[in-house]
């Protein structure tokens, strides 16, 4: 049967931990995979991307593969042509789907009809890629990551969904800091805990920064306004106190690793300071996406 990476909980904690070191490999040598020789993956971006389409597309290249990029206006989708022919006209020409959508909800329906894996390079819920990435960033600079504690500062989102997830599946601690009426969604906190039981992993909401990130090994955050949120009520004053700068991450522990997903607004919810002192690291996470990516694909498309 095929397999998805809709969400960080369709692997194993053991297949994510094997995922991150073979993408730790791939580094060291970018063309010594080719599985995908003679394979088209489909990666249709509904929304802009700059690291996770370039970073697909040049993935699927080194592993030998076409990648095929299309954007939401460019298909009948954009015509009303429904999702469920989609899936089934695309099954007849691609080996494997990469989709950043709004809907999560139709993402898993476009799951449903093609027959082949589906990647999630974003959904309005959920980010599987970047904390995938963000996870062999960590390995590699920590060299573990059950028990450490991730402090997530911000918006709600569906980076922050993301995270709660993986920290249940995983087996380490995440704390969701945000302002109130900004918590991440109850679907994912749900899906977390019900994974923590498991793993042991704890999760904690709240609505105090100081207190989230106290004694936290990563720091990290994100947009506060996220793609297709551009039109709405106006933000910024809801968040004061939620910016990750040099006082916030004094309550952290003395080596934090501060990182960011990008795209940044400095300013905003970080300091430009504290991102010029993390920028190796946050680029470094940048970077790590096309190796964990590649070694994902391996995983489901070859
Ligand atoms: N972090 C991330 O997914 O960036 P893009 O939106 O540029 O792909
Ligand atoms: N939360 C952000 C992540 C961008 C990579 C967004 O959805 O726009």
């Amino acid at each position: 049967m095929k397999r998805d990476f809709l969400n960080v909980s369709d692997l194993t904690k053991e297949e994510i931990l094997h995922i991150i070191e073979y993408g730790i490999k791939l580094k060291k040598d970018r063309f010594s995979d080719r599985s995908l020789k003679g394979k088209s993956i489909g990666l249709i971006f509904m929304k802009p991307s700059t690291r996770t389409r370039l970073s697909f597309e040049v993935g699927v290249y080194q592993m030998g593969g076409q990648p095929l990029y299309i954007t939401g206006s460019s298909t009948q989708l954009s015509r009303g042509e429904d999702i469920k022919d989609t899936g089934r006209v695309m099954s007849r020409y691609l080996d494997g789907l990469v989709v950043r959508t709004y809907s999560h909800r139709e993402l898993e329906e476009l799951a449903v009809y093609f027959d082949k894996p589906v990647i999630n390079a974003l959904t309005d819920y959920l980010h599987p890629c970047q904390i995938l990435a963000d996870l062999q960033t960590i390995y590699e600079r920590l060299g573990r990551i059950e028990g450490i504690k991730v402090a997530f500062v911000g918006d709600g989102n569906n980076v922050a969904n993301t995270w709660l997830i993986a920290g249940g599946v995983v087996g380490f601690n995440v704390s969701v800091a945000t302002p109130e009426g900004y918590e991440p969604s109850g679907k994912a906190v749900y899906e977390a805990l019900k994974h923590a039981d498991k793993t042991g992993a704890q999760i904690q909401i709240t609505n105090n920064p100081v207190e989230a990130v106290k004694d936290a090994d990563v720091v990290y955050t994100d947009v506060w306004v996220s793609m297709g949120q551009e039109g709405e009520k106006e933000k910024k004053k809801d968040f004061e106190g939620f910016t990750v700068d040099e006082k916030l991450i004094k309550h952290a522990s003395k080596n934090v690793l501060v990182m960011h997903c990008l795209p940044a607004h400095k300013g905003e919810e970080i300091s430009e300071e504290v991102f010029e002192e993390y920028a190796d690291l946050i680029f470094e996470q940048a970077e790590n996406r096309l190796h964990a990516q590649k070694s994902l694909m391996n995983f489901l498309f070859k």
